[in-house]
C-alpha cells in the first residue's frame, strides 16, 4: 500500500522531497555492482563498466528453464499515464468484480450515496490487494473453476463518501461517523468468492455460492494460536483469555498453502491506533513499530483501537492470518510463530524433506527479510496433519553478506541475545517483538522488502524490493546498493541444491529498478530492454506454471518520476535474456496494481486494481488537488458520473485463447 503520510496531504510516505540532487550518491555503486550483479547477462546502464563487460562475456547460458522459450512474446505496452487501463494488443481485461459487488447472498445493491455497515459486510470490500486462486475441487488442476481469495488492504475515504475529504494535517477524516467508520472497517478484511470460466472464455461470479464469505475488520471473530496465544501480553478487556479477536487489518499480500488454505498478511497495522505512548506499558515494542500512526481515527468510537484506553490491542495485529476458504464457517486464525511485523506477503513452498517453508517481507524501509520453517512435513493424504504446520517451526531473519552468501538467523528464545537480559522471557515475547530480536541479531536493513516469490521451477526466489527514499550514501551495503534508491529492486536467491530450509543461501541482484537511459537513476537493466520494458517500485510478483516471473508495481505519489503508471511487467530471469523486463497491462491513474496470480493453465492472469483516482493525481495535468468523491480523477471502472472510481479484479486472457505469454 503507499504509506500516508503524518503531516503533508496528498504526499505519501515516500516524501517528495527524497528526490536525489546529489549523483555522487551513486559513487560507490561501480564498485558493488561489480561484485554483486549478476555476471551471466548483458548489463545496460550508466555503471555497465567495461570490466563487467569483459566478466559477462566469459559466463556461459546455461539455465534450464531458458529452453523452454521466454515469455517474452507480447506486444508493449506504452509507459504513460490515462483514466483507464491498458492490456498487450492481443489480450482482453475484463472487469470482475468491484467494490460494492454482492458477495453475499441476498447481498443489497452498491448505493454509494447511501452505504452501511451491514451491506458492505455482505458486498465485495475496498482496496483488494492479493489474490489467490484455489482450483475447485480441491486437489485439482482446474483452470476454469475455483476460488478466488482476495485481501481488502485499506479505504480511502475521500473517494468512497460523499462530503468527506481529508483535513490539513489531519489524515483522520475529521467528518467521518461512526456509522461510517464501521463501513470502513467493513470494507477491510478479505473475500472469498467462487469464479467460473464459460464456454465464451469469460469469468463470471457465481452467484450465491456457497462458498462466498467476507472477512470484516469489524465483525469477524479470529483465533490466535501459536506461541504469543494467551500471553498477558495479548489479553484485552474484551478477550482476557489473549485468543480471540476481532478482525483482521491492513491485509496486504498473502499465499495459498499447499493444503488449499489463504494466508492474509496484515501489514501496516501501526495506522488504525491512536492514543498516548510516553509511558505506555509497550512503549519500546509499540515505538519500533511506529505504534500508534493515527491514520484513522476508529479509537474515537471504538475504545480498543485507543492504546490509552485498551493497551494489548496492537499487539494483536501484525500476524498471518491462515483461512480455510473451504469451510465459510471456519474460524480465521492468526499464526503466532510467523512473527509479528508489517507482513507484505507470505507465500510458501514444500521444501524437498516435506518441509514447509514460508517467506515473508516486513514492507518498511530498513526492515528485515523472514523465512519459516515448520518443524513437521506437509502430508497431501492426510489433510489433518497438515492443519496447525504454520503453529511449529523455527522463524528467521535474513543477514546479506558481501561475498554473495545469505545467512538465514534463527529467531528462538534463549538463544543468542534473545535472552531475559534483553526483555525476552519467552518465545511469545520474541514473535510479539520480531523487529526487535532481529534487530539484536543483526540482520540486514533492506529497502522495503515487499513480495517474496519462490519459484517451483527453478527453486530460486525472487524478492521485490520496492524502494527507499531514506538510505542514505554512508548506509548503501552489497544488497541495497543505492542511496536513496528511489525505484527499488528485485533480488534473486539461490537456496544451495534447492532446499528451502537451509541456513545459507547464495543472493544476487537482478535488476536495479528505474531508466536505464537515465544516469542520475543509476538502473541496471539487460540491453534488450526496451523504453517500457523498464519498471520503478517493484512490489508483488507472481511465476506462472512455466517458471516466468511476473512483476507489479506501487509506485504511490510518485509516478511522475517514472512517467508511468503502475502495471505489470514481466521479468526475464534466465538465459541471454535475463535482466529484460516488457510491460504487459497498465493500471488507470492513481491505482497500484495488486494480486498477480495464474490459473493451472496459465490462461488467465488475475490482477487486481487497488485505489484508482487516488495516489499522485495532484500532480496530473495541472489537477493541482487530489480526487474526491464528488470529482474524482478518473472513474474506473464504470465511468458513470454517479459511481465513484471502484477498486476491481481484472481477469487477463488471451484472444482466442493460449497460455499469456506463449507463442
Ligand atoms: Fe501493502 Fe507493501 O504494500
Ligand atoms: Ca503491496
Ligand atoms: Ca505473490
Amino acid at each position: 500500500m503507499t504509506k500516508r503520510s503524518p503531516r503533508t496531504v496528498f504526499v505519501s510516505y515516500e516524501e517528495l522531497d527524497d528526490v536525489p540532487s546529489n549523483p555522487s550518491s551513486t559513487a560507490t555503486f561501480g564498485d558493488i555492482v561489480e561484485r554483486r550483479f549478476s555476471r551471466r547477462r548483458v548489463l545496460q546502464g550508466a555503471l555497465a563498466t567495461t570490466a563487467i563487460s569483459a566478466v559477462v562475456a566469459s559466463f556461459p547460458f546455461a539455465e534450464s528453464r531458458a529452453a523452454m522459450g521466454s515469455g517474452l512474446t507480447f506486444p508493449e505496452v506504452e509507459h504513460g499515464v490515462d483514466e483507464t487501463h491498458h492490456v498487450a494488443s492481443g489480450y482482453e481485461a475484463d472487469v470482475l468484480i468491484r467494490w460494492g459487488d454482492p458477495v453475499l447472498p441476498n447481498a443489497p445493491a452498491f448505493d454509494p450515496n447511501n452505504q452501511t455497515a451491514a451491506a458492505q459486510e455482505m458486498q465485495f470490500g475496498y482496496n483488494n490487494d492479493y489474490v489467490g486462486y484455489l482450483p475447485l475441487p480441491l486437489g485439482s488442476d482446474n483452470p476454469s473453476r475455483g476460488l478466488l481469495c482476495i485481501n481488502h488492504e485499506y479505504t480511502n475515504e475521500e473517494v468512497m463518501f460523499p462530503g468527506i475529504e481529508r483535513q490539513d494535517k489531519d489524515l483522520q477524516f475529521a467528518d467521518m461517523t461512526r456509522a461510517l467508520t464501521d463501513v470502513e472497517m467493513a470494507a477491510h478484511g478479505g473475500s472469498v468468492i467462487e469464479v467460473e470460466r464459460g464456454g465464451n472464455g469469460k469469468w463470471s461470479v457465481i452467484a450465491d455460492s456457497p462458498y462466498a464469505r467476507r472477512i470484516s475488520g469489524l465483525s469477524t471473530p479470529i483465533r490466535i494460536s501459536g506461541p504469543a496465544a494467551g500471553h498477558p501480553r495479548l489479553r484485552t478487556s474484551s478477550d482476557p483469555g489473549g485468543t480471540k479477536v476481532i478482525g483482521t487489518l491492513n491485509n496486504c499480500a498473502g499465499g495459498m498453502t499447499p493444503w488449499g488454505t489463504y494466508l492474509m498478511a496484515e501489514e501496516n497495522f501501526h495506522g488504525y491506533f491512536t492514543g498516548d505512548i510516553a509511558g505506555h506499558p509497550e512503549e519500546r515494542n509499540y515505538a519500533r513499530y511506529g505504534v500508534p500512526a493515527n491514520w484513522y481515527g476508529w479509537g474515537k468510537f471504538h475504545d480498543r483501537f485507543d492504546i490509552t484506553k485498551e493497551p494489548n490491542e496492537a499487539n494483536r495485529f501484525g500476524w498471518i492470518v491462515e483461512v480455510d476458504p473451504l469451510d465459510p464457517t471456519s474460524t480465521p486464525i492468526k499464526r503466532t510463530a510467523l512473527g509479528r511485523f508489517k507482513h507484505e506477503g507470505a507465500e510458501t513452498i514444500v521444501n524437498g524433506d516435506g518441509r514447509v517453508v514460508l517467506y515473508s517481507g516486513d514492507d518498511q524501509r530498513f526492515d528485515y527479510l523472514y523465512k519459516f520453517v515448520s518443524e513437521g512435513r506437509f502430508d497431501p493424504s492426510n489433510p489433518v496433519a497438515n492443519r496447525d504446520l504454520l503453529d511449529r517451526g523455527t522463524l528467521y531473519v535474513a543477514r546479506f553478506d558481501a561475498d554473495g552468501s545469505l545467512a538465514w538467523l534463527p529467531l528462538v528464545f534463549g538463544t543468542g541475545p534473545l535472552t531475559p537480559t534483553n526483555g525476552f522471557s519467552s518465545q511469545a515475547d520474541v514473535v510479539i517483538e520480531t523487529r526487535r530480536a532481529a534487530d539484536l541479531l543483526g540482520a540486514t536493513p533492506m529497502d522495503r522488502p515487499e513480495d517474496v516469490q519462490p519459484n517451483p521451477k527453478t527453486n530460486k526466489v525472487y524478492m521485490a524490493l520496492t524502494n527507499n527514499s531514506k538510505r542514505k550514501v554512508e548506509q548503501v551495503d552489497p544488497a541495497n546498493p543505492r542511496g536513496p534508491n528511489l525505484f527499488g529492486h528485485v533480488v534473486e536467491m539461490s537456496p544451495p541444491g534447492g532446499d528451502h530450509a537451509a541456513t545459507s543461501f547464495g543472493w544476487e541482484i537482478i535488476v536495479q529498478c528505474g531508466n536505464p537511459n537515465d544516469p542520475a537513476h543509476a538502473a541496471v537493466w539487460n540491453s534488450a530492454t526496451s523504453a517500457n520494458g523498464w519498471f520503478a517500485a517493484p512490489d508483488n510478483a507472481a511465476v506462472d506454471h512455466r517458471g516466468n516471473l511476473w512483476i507489479t508495481t506501487d509506485q504511490g505519489t510518485n509516478w511522475s518520476r517514472s512517467g508511468t503508471a503502475d502495471g505489470v511487467w514481466l521479468l526475464e530471469t534466465e538465459g541471454e535474456l535475463r535482466g529484460t523486463g516488457r510491460m504487459f497491462f497498465r493500471v488507470p491513474l492513481g491505482a497500484e496494481m495488486c494480486g498477480p496470480v495464474f490459473t493451472p493453465d496459465d490462461e488467465t492472469l488475475f490482477v487486481a486494481v487497488q485505489h484508482p483516482a487516488t495516489d499522485g493525481v495532484a500532480d496530473y495535468q495541472g489537477r493541482g488537488r487530489g480526487s474526491t468523491f464528488a470529482d474524482p480523477a478518473t472513474r474506473w471502472p464504470d465511468f458513470n458520473d454517479g459511481m465513484p472510481p471502484r477498486p476491481s479484479v481484472v481477469a487477463i486472457t488471451k484472444s482466442g485463447g493460449g497460455a499469456l505469454g506463449a507463442g
